[in-house]
């Protein structure tokens, strides 16, 4: 089942590429940059990596992301990704980026895009992986930092597929941001929004109401509402569930208590992501994995989900056919 599922092509559609960030480069980076972390080694990182629930991660994770200060970083963060990405069998990658937590830190725009981009022309070129860029607005901070990063990014719009929404999900619902959404599809953009992951049901309505998203990256919650489950199947929006995620984050207690399977027999469509592989203890072979050993799915469900993670994904049609 493991060569099986390491050969099966998956395509990682819920990804944000500083959460690939794992603590050797960490270390690494640090000591290159002349940054001070609060940890004296590799273990003592992995240790700190104990999370009570998304708020706590995400201190960590702004934490990790300080070492990175210039374009080479970027560059290096995501090859270092994308390889371990290869060696798993995935064969296309949609990166959420955070660029107001590097424009917080003093990290100009252009050096953030631009290691990711050429990061992304040598997945291409060396390892035949696909890529997306999504750029992701911090839920909880102002609208217009949001729309002001929307203006910065045009002359790169080119770069992006999409917008998404993400960081700390409780007290931020999405309809905040329809403006900035409406803007984005002005400027071609698909959309995507983090909803009920930690919120509730009615975060996961508003999204699809006020910023219209085609996905919805988690989107776990919404067995607690019926009517939103059959919206959802109906209208064919996918939800990006990240398994091992939300057993880190204390989503659901434990693997063999999410909602997956009871997601899956409800119709809707869903594919299988890492979110933050650094920290949250695996790839996208290891989420795969885990569902193989919590549900003791069989080959065609493990197909299905890769397929539809292909069919939903942000690439051309002629990559698309390549794949399928
Ligand atoms: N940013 C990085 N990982 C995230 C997650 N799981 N939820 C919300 N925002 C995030
Ligand atoms: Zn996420």
């Amino acid at each position: 089942m493991q060569d099986f599922l390491k050969q099966l092509p998956k395509a990682e559609l819920h990804l944000h590429i500083e959460g690939t960030l794992e603590p050797e480069l960490m270390m690494a980076l640090a000591e290159r940059n002349g940054v001070t972390l609060p940890y004296a080694s590799v273990e003592e990182v992995r240790r700190a990596y104990d999370f009570a629930d998304l708020s706590a991660f995400l201190e960590l994770y702004f934490l990790g992301m300080s070492v990175l200060r210039h374009e080479a970083d970027f560059e290096d963060l995501a090859m270092d990704y994308l390889r371990r990405a290869h060696a798993e069998g995935v064969v296309h990658v949609e990166m959420h980026v955070d660029p107001q937590a590097h424009l917080a830190r003093g990290v100009p725009l252009e050096t953030v895009l631009n290691g990711l981009e050429r990061a992304r022309e040598r997945a291409a070129r060396e390892l035949d992986i696909s890529t997306a860029l999504i750029l992701a607005f911090l839920r909880d901070k102002p609208v217009e930092e949001a729309m002001q990063l929307l203006e910065a990014v045009e002359p790169y719009r080119e770069r992006f597929a999409a917008v998404g929404l993400d960081s700390a999900e409780l007290g931020h619902p999405p309809g905040r941001f329809a403006e900035v959404f409406q803007c984005a599809r002005q400027m071609g953009l698909a959309c995507v929004a983090h909803a009920g992951e930690e919120g509730p049901p009615a975060y996961i309505r508003e999204a699809l109401e006020q910023l219209q998203v085609c996905r919805v990256d988690h989107g776990v919650r919404c067995l607690e509402d019926p009517g939103l489950v059959e919206t959802l199947r109906e209208r064919g929006i996918v939800l990006t569930v990240c398994p091992l995620s939300n057993v880190s984050l204390k989503v659901v207690e434990r693997l063999a208590e999410h909602p997956l399977p009871r997601l899956l027999e409800a119709g809707l469509r869903l594919t299988l992501s890492s979110d933050d592989p650094a920290y949250f203890g695996g790839g996208m072979l290891d989420n795969f994995a885990a569902c193989r050993e919590a549900f003791g799915w069989g080959e065609a469900t493990f197909r299905q989900l890769a397929a539809n993670a292909i069919d939903e994904a942000f690439m051309t049609e002629a990559r698309r056919s390549e794949l399928q």
